[in-house]
């Protein structure tokens, strides 16, 4: 499965809000991910941010009326509405989910909502306490009811200064729930997915720990693209500066043991499990309770083993389906094959960690799929999300 975006007609709706000129951040975005954008601005949004400089982003004009919106015999909106494979309208106010919801259409905007046959997401933003309202809150109630899609507001400091829910989600977080409502290969619905992510911190005193460069963005890949294709998902992560996916149940954790504890108490439950975290081998043996001076000129801190999460999930497993990855920096496959035997996988992707093009911290990667009793297959060098995909193809390939 190729990058969803890649193609597809995305019409953004932009209404009236100081979260307009994050529109400007999402389209790029969007356009570099390969999509087509058309923009749909209301007056009020004009008032904020220049159509001019969506119609720089999208090389395209920008539509801001009912009467002008085609200089063909078209009618503006109805070829608007037959164009998009999605309507996503960021940042939506509460007058416009108004709007929707009671069927008005009185510009642009709503009148090409209220003729769409492709579905209408909405990402609202606005104060927190108009976001609570009872009356905006029926009306969203409503419009899912009616198979509209909403991005949830996230929360923090908004532009009146107010504190709490209303801020326009990330728009990390968007571009997640257009490929999510894009993409049509549900071949992992109704799987229980656990997904491990990220290093492990092993304390030497309150303030230092040992840990390794996992960025995390392998599992959150593999993560968010179970989640795309249907999955419900597990995501057990160590300590990461990442947004975590859409949809996930997070949850965090600090040392191998503690993610050791946290991954037995769910496996019994999930599918399929893939362990992309890169776990601690060594703890310290004993953390010291407070911060150790430096007295002396050398330093020996004695590391004891510790759990192998994956070789006690091999051997607990019965219908769970293991994934392994394995980061080397040389002997690739018979350290893979070696690793895929010994801890009872059914599959583990070789990574060659010494490049630094792929591997920890980079969004590239490239590896070697090895395959319990068939051989292995070579995936290119590719982003992590494709990469992601990649191998769960593979892997969906021989389950199903
Ligand atoms: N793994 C694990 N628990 C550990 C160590 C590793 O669950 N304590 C998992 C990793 O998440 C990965 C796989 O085992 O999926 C292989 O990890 P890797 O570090 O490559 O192998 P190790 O078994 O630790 O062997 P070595 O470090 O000697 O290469």
């Amino acid at each position: 499965m190729d990058n969803i975006l890649r193609g597809k007609n995305i019409l953004l709706g932009i209404t009236g809000g100081i979260a307009a000129y994050k529109a400007a951040d999402l389209t790029s975005k969007l356009i570099r991910l390969g999509a087509k954008v058309k923009v749909i601005m209301t007056p009020s949004a004009t008032k904020f941010v220049h159509p001019l400089t969506f119609q720089s982003l999208t090389e395209n004009r920008v539509y801001l009326d009912v009467f002008g919106a085609t200089e063909t015999y078209e009618i503006g909106h109805i070829s608007l509405a037959k164009w998009a494979d999605l309507f996503v309208i960021a940042p939506a106010t509460a007058n416009i989910i108004g709007k929707a919801a009671a069927g008005i259409a009185d510009d642009l905007l709503s009148t090409t909502m209220l003729s769409m046959e492709a579905k209408t997401v909405f990402a609202p933003a606005m104060n927190t306490v108009m976001y609570g309202k009872p009356v905006l809150q029926d009306n969203i109630k409503k419009l899912k009811e009616w198979g509209f899609g909403f991005i949830p507001p996230g929360k923090g400091r908004l532009a009146c200064g107010d504190w709490g829910e209303g801020k326009l989600a990330d728009v990390g977080i968007i571009i997640q729930h257009i490929e999510y409502h894009l993409s049509s290969k549900k071949d992992m619905e109704g799987l229980k997915v656990l997904v491990t992510a990220g290093p492990t911190h092993e304390a030497i005193d309150p303030v230092r720990y040992i840990t390794n460069p996992s960025s995390g963005k392998m599992g959150y890949s593999i993560a968010a693209s179970c989640i795309m294709r249907g999955a419900e998902v597990d995501l057990v992560t160590g300590p990461t500066n990442l947004e975590p996916p859409i949809n996930a149940r997070v949850y965090k954790t600090d040392s191998a043991i503690d993610m050791y504890n946290t991954v037995l108490k769910i496996f019994d439950r999930v599918d399929m499990v893939f362990m992309t975290a890169a776990v601690a081998d060594y703890r310290v043996k004993e953390t010291a309770s407070k911060k150790i001076k430096k007295t002396d000129d050398s330093l020996i801190l004695e590391l004891v083993r510790n759990p192998d999460i994956l070789r006690e999930l091999g051997k607990r497993k019965r219908r769970q389906v293991l994934i392994g990855f394995a980061a080397e920096t040389h002997d690739l496959e018979n350290h893979a094959i070696g690793k895929l035997e010994s801890k009872n996988l059914d599959f583990i992707l070789g990574n060659d960690v010494s490049s630094d093009e792929s591997g920890f911290g980079s969004d590239l990667n490239r590896g070697v799929l090895f395959i319990r009793g068939e051989g292995s297959v070579p995936i290119p060098m590719m982003n992590k999300k494709e990469f992601a995909h990649r191998i769960i193809d593979e892997v969906m390939k021989r389950i199903r």
